[in-house]
């Protein structure tokens, strides 16, 4: 799921695809979604898909035919840039009316309460996809965490979080010649493990994150472009 608005270009997509090849090359079928373009509307938080109509949004909308191809996947990738220390408002919509796949009713589950998932509905894992502007890993705090405890409320295994800090500045980066490769490349590696192993080495994790330049570089590009605008 592309939770982010750029469709075409844009980090998350490249991301997207690199991923997408790692996952393919070993033997993964893969759906891909643009959240964006999708008719997807927020959750009106009335309950009926828990009572009147079990498992069933009131609302007729792309997330209908969305919500089967969630059920049945054996891992979930969301990827969405950080905006305002969180996840894209279209892709908390998407999550807010995967409700219809839980009961109404809870369970103790690991010591806490929870809904149980409704017959059918495959546990399988979750993968973050994360790009954000700024330079420090701790932007994706709030986000992991939150991502983290969404797994557990959908009965999901949480199985890591691809990130990379300025992801805009990749492709300039590229341009100049810069070794970025790597950093695609690590993100393929993560697809072939994925599907694979249904889980992704540390070591290919901090590849994808690594330090490409300096943060004054950054600070020093993105205020050489803003500043005619002042
Ligand atoms: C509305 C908005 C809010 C943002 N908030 C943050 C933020 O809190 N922290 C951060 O590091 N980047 C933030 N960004 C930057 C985006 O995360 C960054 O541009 C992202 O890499 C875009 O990916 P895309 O080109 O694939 O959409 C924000 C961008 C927008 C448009």
């Amino acid at each position: 799921m592309n939770g982010s608005p750029h469709t075409v270009h844009g980090v998350h997509v490249t991301m997207l695809q690199h991923l997408k090849e790692g996952l393919c090359e070993a033997g993964a079928e893969v759906t891909s979604q643009d959240v964006y373009k999708l008719d997807i509307k927020p959750c009106l938080g009335c309950f009926s898909c828990w009572s009147h109509t079990p498992g069933r949004c009131v609302q007729d909308d792309d997330m209908r035919t969305l919500l089967s191809t969630i059920a049945q996947s054996d891992i979930l990738v969301l990827a969405t840039p950080v905006y305002v220390d969180g996840m894209t408002g279209p892709m908390k919509t998407l999550l807010d009316r995967y409700v219809p796949l839980l009961k109404g009713r809870f369970e103790i589950r690991d010591g806490h309460c929870r809904h149980p998932l409704r017959e059918g509905v495959k546990t399988g894992k979750l993968v973050l996809v994360s790009a954000a502007g700024f330079t420090e890993m701790d932007n994706f705090e709030p986000l992991v965490t939150h991502v983290k405890a969404a797994c557990k409320n959908m009965g999901r295994e949480f199985a890591g979080a691809i990130l990379r800090p300025y992801g805009w500045y990749i492709p300039h980066l590229k341009r100049r010649g810069h070794p970025v490769d790597s950093v695609f490349e690590a993100i393929k590696a993560a697809g072939v493990h994925l599907a694979k192993d249904e889980n992704i080495p540390e070591y290919v994790l901090n590849e994808i994150s690594r330090d490409l330049v300096t943060r004054e570089e950054v600070v020093k590009v993105i205020n050489s472009h803003y500043e005619q605008f002042e």
